[in-house]
């Protein structure tokens, strides 16, 4: 039974792992355990009952309380901040009763402010054989005057309390454009360490997800919690070590330019946060999230992916029927099995400058629409996929001519444009309603197999000019928005596979993966620079999801077999011209490609072990 009740409280078990969490004599939520499983659920630590220390800190400062309100003599980061009606801005929360459901694998323990109609539940829910808890809020507004919500994060997740507070590393990604995806390992300093988004995307920067260990664990052996935040836009991971030697990490909506006007009767969920244990070391980690990922969160689960081809290396924006076509025969003849073509192929596109928006074929290039060219790649025996960037506009488009007022801006600052385009505003319904009509129609209309959805620049001017609620309330709808049209036209085309592209690899998270199956993990394919990339996504996504391509990119480029074996770690492409490659390079790209589909139930449903890491060794082996 994963959840038990007992005097103490709850304790939520995992295969390996144990958590637990009881009210104190002080009436606060308060974490107890996180760790190996005991043996009986009665052997884990009552719920602490600290004092106060001095005039200076509350009993509350120093209880790991499960989610802290701002309030009372605390000054901890708290996961709760609230502005009522009447002006009072903080919380007080006390537990009201809980709940047990879905087959003792949900806990819901009831929260009530002291004063204010105003209720908070917090969710658990046990994933037991990948020893994973989640944990998300539900906010709600009783009262009959509206409230403002100015932080509601996900969770906080509490480390055993070390009163040195010295012992533990932080293990986290970050990164930029053509360099994402760098694992860092560092000390976890006291005070606050803050990662986060304010992008709007996750961000090639830096990646909710963390790793904590207490300095010594390795890939295969040591103590490692870990955890990640199902969220595709701004985010904060908070790491703080108190001075009293108390770990936490929380994780959540990033609070930066937030609020949202929570009416009377109205609610509010968290995104969700995924947190594990494991004494497996860091593989033991990573492995329990790719199982996780795979089995619960892909759309087409543990479906194997085609080799495919994509056109954008090669052709760039200048894309035709015969030249498409002429890429499709070398690929197909290669043992390709999916044919993109990439940016270029809509109308008014012939550089950055354009077109986006105008979600048809443009006429020049494909006279007769799509339907030759793709018939053509199914005649060859490839499916056919296409590059969309929906969230656009250029202003040099014909959607942006009829409705400039669609954009994200704030009508008295220029709107900056970044590679010439500006940001659909998809808070919007109008806007998320003409998405969902453009894209179904290109899908319903064509026999597309694949789609590669890309989102090329950050934001700014934020401004949402007509808002209904608080204007700051862009940053959550706008990512509610993007999820309502793609998993709409997700359930109007079930067997299309997307991939979650920006600019490479800056939005993927828990999220995204229930929407697209694949990730381009970088607009940098040199393969020497893929190696850390590659090691990087591996702490937290399964190879099945890592789109990999075999490129000429750069002056120079190492031999044809290496830039194979380090995109076989994935789901291979290759993104080369194809019309370039000699007879030779055809020949042992072709036989690279029946290797790959023979060892491609292995590389894409396996059990990940990295043995050679390419920070500590001249090769990297996985
Ligand atoms: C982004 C993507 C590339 C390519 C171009 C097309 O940079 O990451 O792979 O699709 O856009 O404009």
């Amino acid at each position: 039974m994963p959840i038990h009740t007992t005097e103490q409280g709850w304790v939520l078990e995992t295969h390996a792992a144990g958590y637990a969490l009881g009210v104190n004599r002080a009436g606060l939520l308060a974490h107890r355990y996180w760790g190996v499983r005991l043996l009986y659920p009665d052997d884990y630590p009552a719920a602490p009952d600290p004092t106060g220390w001095a005039s200076f800190n509350g009993a509350a400062q120093r209880t790991p309380e499960e989610y802290p309100g701002y309030n009372d003599l605390k000054y901890i980061e708290p996961c709760l901040k609230v502005t009522f009606a009447d002006g009072v801005r903080d919380v007080w929360l006390r537990v009201e009763g809980a709940d047990v459901r879905d087959s003792d694998t949900q806990l819901d323990i009831h929260l009530r402010d002291q004063h204010y109609p105003f209720r908070v539940t917090l969710h658990y829910r046990v994933h037991e054989p990948y020893d994973l808890i989640e944990r998300w809020v539900t906010i709600a507004n009783e009262d009959n005057a509206p409230m403002t919500l100015e932080r509601a994060w996900s969770a906080q997740w509490h480390l055993p309390c070390d009163e040195r507070g010295a012992g533990y590393r932080l293990s986290h990604l970050s990164g930029r454009w053509l360099d994402e995806w760098q694992l860092r390992r560092e000390p976890l300093a006291r005070g606050v360490t803050r990662l986060e988004s304010r992008r709007l995307t996750t961000s090639h920067h830096h990646n909710p997800w963390f790793a904590i260990d207490r300095g010594t664990s390795e890939e295969d052996h040591g103590e490692v919690w870990f955890g990640a935040l199902a969220w595709s836009g701004n985010w904060a991971l908070a790491a703080e070590v108190t001075d009293f030697g108390s770990t936490r990490v929380s994780l959540g909506l990033n609070d930066w330019d937030f609020a949202w006007r929570l009416d009377p009767g109205q609610t509010f969920t968290t995104p969700h946060s995924l947190a594990g244990y494991t004494a497996d070391g860091f593989t033991g980690a990573s492995q329990r999230l790719h199982d996780y990922i795979r089995d619960q969160v892909l759309p087409h689960g543990r479906a194997l992916h085609k080799v495919l081809y994509n056109s954008w290396e090669a052709t760039s924006f200048d894309v035709d029927e015969a030249a498409q076509g002429a890429l499709a025969a070398r690929a197909a003849a290669l043992g390709v099995e999916l044919f993109v073509m990439d940016d270029g192929w809509f109308h008014g596109r012939d550089d950055d400058t354009a077109g986006l928006g105008d979600w048809s074929p443009d006429a020049r290039k494909f006279p007769h629409g799509l339907a030759p060219l793709i018939a053509r790649i199914n005649e060859l025996g490839m499916d056919f996929g296409l590059w969309v960037e929906p969230e656009m506009v250029n202003t040099d488009s014909d959607l942006y001519r009829a409705h400039p007022d669609w954009v994200i801006h704030f009508p008295t600052r220029p709107r900056t444009e970044a590679r010439h385009q500006l940001i659909l505003n998809l808070a919007r319904p109008d806007v998320q309603d003409y998405l969902i009509t453009a894209l179904d129609r290109l899908l319903a209309e064509n026999n597309i197999a694949f789609i590669k959805w890309d989102m090329n620049r950050n934001v700014s001017e934020p401004g949402w000019p007509d808002a209904p609620g608080d204007p700051r309330e862009l940053w959550v709808r706008y990512v509610e928005g993007l999820y309502r049209v793609w998993g709409t036209l997700r359930e109007r085309h079930p067997a299309v596979v997307f991939q979650s592209c920006s600019g490479g690899g800056g939005r993927a998270d828990l999220a995204i993966l229930r929407l697209a199956d694949q990730v381009w993990v970088s607009d940098n394919t040199a393969p020497a620079a893929r190696l850390p990339m590659q090691e990087g996504y591996s702490q937290l996504f399964p190879a099945c999801t890592m789109e990999a391509w075999v490129t000429d990119m750069g002056p120079t480029y190492p031999p044809l077999s290496f830039r194979f074996h380090v995109s076989m770690c994935g789901v291979l492409g290759v993104g080369a011209d194809l019309l370039r490659w000699s007879d030779a390079e055809r020949a042992e790209a072709t036989e690279l490609i029946a290797l790959y589909k023979r060892i491609r139930p292995i590389v894409q449903r396996g059990d990940q072990y990295r043995l050679r890491s390419p920070r500590a060794h001249a090769y990297s082996a996985v």
